[in-house]
This record gives C-alpha cells, sequence and structure tokens, in this order.
C-alpha cells in the first residue's frame, strides 16, 4: 500500500516503541530467563478463585454480563471498589469511581482530558514508560522532577513549579515502577501543600500500593488530601493487575467531579465501557471475600522472591551492582558500578542474547531515553529458581562488561539510546 503521503501523524510515526515490550517478545526463547517484564507469577493467579467466581456469573447474571453497560461501569463493581477503598482508608462512594480498562486507560483519558498540547507535565526522573508514553501522545512536553531513593524530590520541586508552570503532575507514590521507591509522609504532605499553592492537578498511580511485605506504605495522596484544610485536585487510580490478573484489564479512577465527567466523555469515545463480562467476573471475585487472604499469599511470595533475587546478586554480582532490598512492589531497582559503560538500550537487548537473560535498563524509563547507570530487575514472573540463575547470568555478564572496560584503557563514551 502506497503511504507516501504519511497517513500517520508525525507523533505516532516517529515514537519508538516499548522497549520494555519489545524485550517480552524475547522472553519466550528457550533458555531465556526475563527479568525485564512486571508481569506476575502465573502461580499467584487465581484460577480457581476465577473458576468458581465465573459459575456464579454464568448462572445469575444470565444476559447482562454479554450487554453493553454503563461507561462508568457495572454497579457491582463500582460498589466492590467503593468499599476496598473504604476500607483502605479513602472516602469513595461507587458514584464517584469509573472502572477503567486497565489503570492505563485511566492515564491515557487523563492525559487526554487534562492536557493541552505543548502544555507540560511535571513527572519523576524514572517511570514508567507507557504513561510517558500517553502523555506524549496527548501532546504533553515532559517536566523532569529529581527522584531519589525516597521518590519525587519534593524539595526541589517548588522553583520547577514557579518556572515551568506545569498544571498537572503525574507521582507513583508506592513501590515505583522502576525505582520501587515509597514517599514518605512528609514528603506526601509537602506535595499536597505545593499542589494547593500552585494550582496543580495531581495524577496518583497506585497499582504497587497493596503489595507490602513489612509495612504498609503511607496513606495515598488522595487521602492525606481528603483531610487537609485546603484541599489540592488529586485524582487516584489503582488496578487489578497487579493484585487479581492482569488479563482483566480493570482499573479504578477516583477523580474530582469535573474530572470523572470529561473522563467519562472521553472513555465513550475510547471504548464505550470496559467488558462487562470481565466486570461481573471481577465483582463476583470480590464478593466472595477471598482478595485479603489472596493478597495475604501475593505478599509473602513476593517478599521470598524479592529475597532470593537480593541474595542471588549479592552472591552473583557483588560490588557490580548496588540496590535496596525491596520492601514492596515487583522490582529490584540496582546502579551499576561506576567503571561499567553506559549502555544504550539496544546493547541490553545483545546483552541479554548473549547471557541469556533480560533486563531492562534505565534508559527505558528515563524522560530522555539516554543510558543510565541503573538496571530494573522483576522478581515476580520468574521461579525462585530462575531468579538465582538470572542473578548468576547477570553477574558473569556484567563481570566481563567489567573485565572487557578494564582492559580497554580508553573509557567507553557515554552514548544515547535511538
Ligand atoms: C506504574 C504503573 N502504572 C500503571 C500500570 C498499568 O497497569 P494496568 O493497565 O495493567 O492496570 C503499570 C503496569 O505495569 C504500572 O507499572
Amino acid at each position: 500500500m502506497n503511504t507516501a503521503r504519511g497517513a500517520v501523524r508525525p507523533l505516532y510515526a516517529q515514537a519508538s516503541g516499548s522497549p520494555i515490550r519489545a524485550m517480552l517478545a524475547l522472553a519466550g526463547r528457550e533458555d531465556m530467563i526475563s527479568l525485564a517484564g512486571g508481569h506476575p507469577d502465573p502461580a499467584l493467579l487465581p484460577i480457581e478463585w476465577l473458576r468458581e467466581s465465573l459459575l456464579e456469573v454464568t448462572g445469575k447474571l444470565q444476559g447482562r454480563s454479554l450487554q453493553y453497560g454503563a461507561t462508568e461501569g457495572q454497579p457491582e463493581l463500582r460498589e466492590a471498589s467503593a468499599a476496598l477503598l473504604t476500607q483502605r482508608g479513602l472516602t469513595a462512594t461507587a458514584a464517584e469511581l469509573i472502572i477503567t480498562t486497565g489503570s492505563q486507560q485511566a492515564i491515557d483519558l487523563l492525559a487526554r482530558v487534562l492536557i493541552e498540547p505543548g502544555e507540560g507535565i511535571a513527572v519523576e526522573s524514572f517511570n514508567y514508560p507507557a504513561a510517558l508514553q500517553a502523555f506524549r501522545f496527548a501532546g504533553a512536553r515532559l517536566i523532569e522532577v529529581p527522584t531519589d531513593a525516597q521518590g519525587m524530590d519534593v524539595d526541589r520541586l517548588e522553583p520547577i513549579l514557579l518556572t515551568e508552570r506545569p498544571r498537572v503532575l503525574y507521582v507513583v507514590p508506592n513501590f515505583a515502577n522502576p525505582t520501587g521507591a515509597v514517599m514518605p509522609l512528609a514528603r506526601r504532605l509537602r506535595l499536597l501543600e505545593l499542589a494547593a499553592q500552585y494550582d496543580v492537578t495531581l495524577i496518583e498511580d497506585d497499582p504497587y500500593g497493596e503489595l507490602w511485605f513489612g509495612e504498609a506504605p503511607p496513606p495515598p495522596l488522595v487521602q492525606l488530601n481528603q483531610r487537609a484544610d485546603s484541599p489540592a485536585q488529586v485524582t487516584y487510580m489503582t488496578s487489578y493487575s497487579k493484585v487479581v490478573a492482569p488479563a482483566l484489564r480493570l482499573g479504578v479512577l477516583l477523580a474530582p467531579a469535573d474530572i470523572q465527567r470529561a473522563v467519562v466523555l472521553a472513555k465513550q469515545a475510547a471504548d464505550v465501557h470496559s467488558g462487562s463480562l470481565e466486570q461481573l467476573k471481577l465483582s463476583a471475585m470480590l464478593g466472595s471475600n477471598c482478595l485479603t487472604p489472596h493478597l495475604d499469599v501475593l505478599r509473602k511470595a513476593y517478599a521470598a522472591k524479592s529475597a532470593t533475587l537480593a541474595d542471588a546478586l549479592r552472591r552473583h554480582a557483588d560490588g557490580l551492582l548496588k540496590f535496596d532490598t525491596p520492601q514492596g512492589g515487583m522490582f529490584v531497582w540496582a546502579r551499576l558500578r561506576s567503571d561499567l559503560p553506559l549502555l544504550p538500550t539496544q546493547d541490553w537487548v545483545d546483552f541479554g542474547l548473549q547471557h541469556k537473560v533480560l533486563v531492562v535498563p534505565g534508559a527505558a524509563f528515563s524522560i530522555s531515553n539516554a543510558a543510565q547507570p541503573w538496571l530494573r530487575l522483576s522478581f515476580a514472573n520468574p521461579s525462585p529458581a530462575s531468579l538465582q540463575q538470572g542473578a548468576e547470568r547477570l553477574g558473569r555478564g556484567l563481570q566481563g562488561l567489567a573485565s572487557r572496560t578494564s582492559s580497554n584503557t580508553k573509557t567507553t563514551p557515554e552514548r544515547t539510546s535511538a
């Protein structure tokens, strides 16, 4: 077909696809160990729980599960989600919630309704790439706010708000992807103060908050904001992907009324509503009160897997990688020793093919895509044996890089990925 006139808008035609998705295409190769994707452990997907709930859906709800439904979502799932958020300490009614097609859709719809093309959005130094992609496709200019081991560095935010004047800020305060950072309470409170003072709408993305290992993280921004004297504008989203199953593609958005109305209109244009059958399946699952015990199972299992990977990395990549043992979520965020070369993303793909272990380089999460001395290693999906073997392969590969660098007297120049 002739596409000489360039049917695709440059914004899309020139965008690079997700490096993580590209790596996942390699993950199925024989003998490959993938520490790349943020996929839940297949052994922890609740097949039995789903099977029992399916019978209930087909038996009781009959035709409705196969019919068009409200854009805001099926009433049962909105009710069950409001109950869940209330149980977690938020004030939320079913009427204030929208069920979205994964929290990814909530990010995308908020980007469309909140950001004027060319306008800035404040984001952390390292981010979930598909959120950045959604903001870029909405025409947003990404404004970097420095990030450290405690998440967004709120002390450095005010000058940015003064000079760049963003109206919207995206933040993942709990076990962030990729850094695993948890924002402490004091930073959360300061962020809310600044948001109120500078009239910035916060997009709080919280898919990992329930996956804590030792102690629960501080309350979500939206909850703290509900108690504040001068409240800021906060939209909050969470997801059933990491705590039930990603295949359901269901998330929840809590937003102030004007934003909720706009998101409903945008969702009508995007997909009319999220799948009724999936929503009713999930509400039947939640109705059986199995989520709380399931979360206990997930927390224990992921805590053990996180410790397995951390221990194996200390054994096999000692001195080559520096990291904190995760306190929740799905990721180890490891800093490469300073004498190791800064490689572009494609070189890490080649490294993966050579050493049969896939990792995601920091460049994939950075705004500029420039090479970074960081790797994101996911412990969620592989078996404990694969985590150990993956760490061993990674250690051996990094050792190879280190010895090549030291035998090469010239240091490798910094390069950026395409
Ligand atoms: C920070 C963050 N937000 C949102 C999502 C999207 O999740 P989903 O659309 O499956 O709910 C992910 C997925 O990995 C994520 O890491």
